[in-house]
């Protein structure tokens, strides 16, 4: 169990904020697949402030997927704070603020990433979110805007020292983007300075990799993003592991299941075009690996209604587990 604030989770595993993908339908498979907290992808509080309806729909959550966090970017502390109220007023369960969002449309305001090179900025702006949220707040960041200004300690002691409850730390460089390999000392460190919780993220692509991560670092939980693109089951393999049980891939029933109601579940909150299009990307991570599925994804591409989808996938599963079946008879 993971405390952050009043909240208390039920395991120390946490759904990544990933734009695109951590929507309600996707949010809601992994908690039914063991993830003890999702988080809506990041929401832009200039947005929330004008009250763009498209900005509302991403605070959108189901009862199912609770409790959700809903992760919010801005550059000014006041707008910001108005952000976290909406959030709370629209039912979140905890406000994350993004302190790491290297892309340049973020940062070319001062937000995500860019806060970090102006500790004055982030302790102005948590001081008015945290007086404005009255459930838990937490930060992500990175280690810092580059090697040559690698604050991360002076950051993270700002954040507890203004009354945050927990801090997600991604040890990459927001210069760095997504290329070299996470740097799980720095969480250590982390770890070692703050009372407040402390939660891993970076290049957790395994199951034991989880755990490798908190034994190496003694952080508190364990974020995993890129790790459950294909293989939401990572958070139900990590808690088998935890408790001593092997870390079981699914099978071909259990991975034909979750996929068809991944794709129900997008197609009634996005309507059927939308919903192809994003399980397209969806499939090419879901089927990697499996027989012949760079042929089974090309003869996905030309489908556009949601019964012909349903029909292929059918297809293609029951295909493979009747060679499955007729491989373990002739064993
Ligand atoms: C496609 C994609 C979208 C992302 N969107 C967000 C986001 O909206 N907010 C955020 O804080 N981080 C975002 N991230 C970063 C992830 O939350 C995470 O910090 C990063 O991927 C490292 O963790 P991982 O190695 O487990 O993937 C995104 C990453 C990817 C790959």
């Amino acid at each position: 169990m993971l405390k952050i604030g009043a909240l208390s989770l039920k395991n120390r595993l946490i759904m990544a904020p990933m734009a695109g993908i951590t929507n309600p339908p996707f949010r809601q498979i992994v908690r039914e697949l063991g993830a003890g907290l999702t988080v809506t992808e990041m929401v832009s509080a200039v947005g929330l402030s004008r009250g763009h309806q498209k900005t509302f729909h991403y605070l959108e959550s189901v009862a199912r997927e609770k409790p959700v966090a809903v992760q919010i970017f801005g550059a000014d502390p006041v707008i910001m704070a108005a952000a976290a109220e909406k959030a709370v007023s629209k039912g979140a369960d905890l406000v994350d603020i993004n302190m790491g969002c290297p892309a340049r449309k973020v940062i070319k305001n001062g937000s995500g990433g860019a806060l970090l090179r102006s500790p004055s900025a982030i302790e102005r702006m948590v001081t008015a979110v945290r007086k404005a949220c009255t459930i838990p707040l937490t930060v992500k960041i990175r280690a810092g805007w580059s090697p040559e200004e690698a604050n991360f300690l002076e950051i993270t002691d700002i954040l507890e020292d203004c009354g945050v409850d927990a801090v997600t730390v991604h040890p990459r460089f927001v210069k760095q983007g997504f290329s070299g390999r996470a740097d799980w000392r720095i969480i250590r460190e982390i770890k070692k300075r703050l009372t407040i919780p402390v939660i891993g993220n970076g290049d957790v692509s395994r199951p034991e990799m989880a755990l490798e991560m908190r034994k190496e670092t003694g952080c508190d939980g364990v974020m995993i993003g890129r790790g459950a693109l294909g293989n939401p089951w990572i958070f139900r393999q990590i808690l088998d592991l935890e408790k001593g049980i092997g870390a079981q891939p699914p099978d071909l029933f259990e991975r034909k299941r979750i996929i068809r109601l991944h794709f129900s579940l997008l197609s009634r909150m996005m309507g059927e075009y939308v919903a192809a299009k994003m399980m397209r990307a969806q499939l090419l991570w879901y089927t990697k690996g499996l027989p012949h599925s760079s042929r089974f994804r090309g003869a996905f591409t030309g489908i556009k209604d949601i019964n012909s989808m349903m029909t292929a996938l059918n297809h293609y599963f029951d295909t493979l587990m009747e060679s499955e079946k007729l491989s373990g008879d002739n064993a």
